[in-house]
């Protein structure tokens, strides 16, 4: 997949700005602060139907202004879509894909995938299983919306039973009736939920070694388990074994939302025994397998962003990095750079044809052309 034009208006540090992105790999280079990540942050929100950096979406409006925009064309099989997306206080945000307004934005979730591998993604490593149970439920919605719809209706159903317990502590009356109503939602849900994760982790894994294999040379069997309370209960029973303790907490302490997926080697947790190159190396295939889902999935390749992968990662393997996602089996690849020396070296010693773009304050110029190269 291709995102052949791009127009920002107001997002972040930038006013208005048309861009064109023919080539397959696009360098984005400049200062710190000059806008490198605002504009992978923009590609990944016309994807995503949000950005990256967990921050609201007013508050990616440019200071000063009163709303932003964003217009994508995007270019999969021949066919030509463009997404527009508009955020501006007090008002819905508008999602459209051509001239059609979504209704939910979950429709719009793996329709334009996109792969971000970024300094970030040490959250993955270093933070509690929320993290990682995120991360794991995006990759799975992003290719199964049977997937997305029940997790919505899990969390939802969660929310609702966790007020209610704090209603029943609050007034000191239980109603049992509502509670095994909720039960019911949960465990439906929650069963789909844990099968599809189960099958999920388990395809997951050759391709997660295989893409490790092809990033780092002396290989450990890389491990990555993925644990669940249902394994040894069943949802049903689970919820009504925990109720008395639920209703102490008041929250809902069994299901799976407290599943966990373990990252690791043989002998250990990544989080205790990786270095920081070995941490990044790890997340950098579990996101190059996040490729292999969308291909095997959905048919196409997901366009990738990559924000500073220079950083923390040594030169052979950035080397390899470069030239598995300049290959003919990916898809369109953005990828920035705050010291453009660097990149142009590594572009003219493994001859990766690609365009550079000078980023500098919010503006963006072509510098050279691939064909040049
Ligand atoms: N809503 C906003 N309005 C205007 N400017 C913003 C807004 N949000 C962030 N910025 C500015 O964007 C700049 C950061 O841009 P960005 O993170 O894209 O830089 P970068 O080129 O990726 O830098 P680095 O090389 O350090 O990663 C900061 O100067 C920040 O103040
Ligand atoms: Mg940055």
């Amino acid at each position: 997949m291709r995102l052949n034009r791009l127009q920002l208006n107001n997002f972040k540090n930038y006013g208005d700005l048309e861009l064109k992105f023919p080539a397959q790999v696009n360098f984005l280079l400049g200062l710190n602060g000059s806008g490198k990540t605002n504009l992978l942050e923009a590609i990944y929100c016309l994807s995503a139907t949000k950005g990256f950096a967990g921050a609201s979406d007013t508050q990616n409006i440019k200071y000063g202004a009163d709303f932003f925009y964003l217009r994508g064309e995007f270019e999969n099989n021949t066919k030509i879509h463009e997404v527009f997306c508009q955020v501006q206080p007090g008002r819905k945000k508008i999602f459209r894909e051509d001239s059609r307004d979504y209704e939910k934005m979950s429709e719009h979730v793996g329709r334009y995938p996109v792969v971000l591998i970024s300094p970030l993604d040490v959250d993955l490593v270093k933070e509690s299983s929320d993290a990682r149970r995120r991360f794991f439920d995006q990759m799975i919605s992003q290719v199964d919306h049977v997937y997305l719809e029940a997790l919505l209706e899990y969390h939802h159903a969660l929310k609702q039973r966790n007020a209610l317990l704090k209603m029943f502590a609050e007034q000191n009356n239980i109603d049992y009736q509502m509670i095994d109503l909720y039960n019911q939602q949960l465990s439906r849900t929650g069963k789909i939920l844990h099968e599809k994760r189960k099958a999920f982790a388990s395809g997951f894994l050759p391709l997660f070694n295989k893409a490790y294999a092809l990033l780092v040379d002396e290989q450990e069997e890389a491990a990555l388990v993925y644990s669940s309370g249902l394994e040894s209960k069943s949802m049903e029973e689970g919820l009504k074994s925990s109720l008395k303790k639920d209703l102490v907490l008041q929250r809902t302490t069994f299901g799976i939302h407290r599943d966990d997926y373990m990252f690791g080697f043989a002998h250990g947790e990544l989080k205790r025994l990786g270095s920081q190159g070995q941490q990044k190396s790890f997340l950098v295939a579990v996101k190059l397998a996040q490729v292999e889902v969308i291909k095997e999935h959905l048919g196409f390749s997901p366009i990738l962003l990559l924000d500073d992968i220079f950083d923390k990662l040594d030169d052979t393997r950035i080397a390899r990095l470069l030239q598995i996602v300049s290959g003919a089996d990916y898809g369109q690849a953005f990828i920035t750079d705050a010291g453009p020396e660097r990149t142009l070296k590594m572009m003219a010693e493994l001859n990766i044809p690609g365009d550079i773009f000078e980023v500098e304050k919010g503006t963006i110029r072509v510098k050279q052309k691939a064909r040049e190269v």
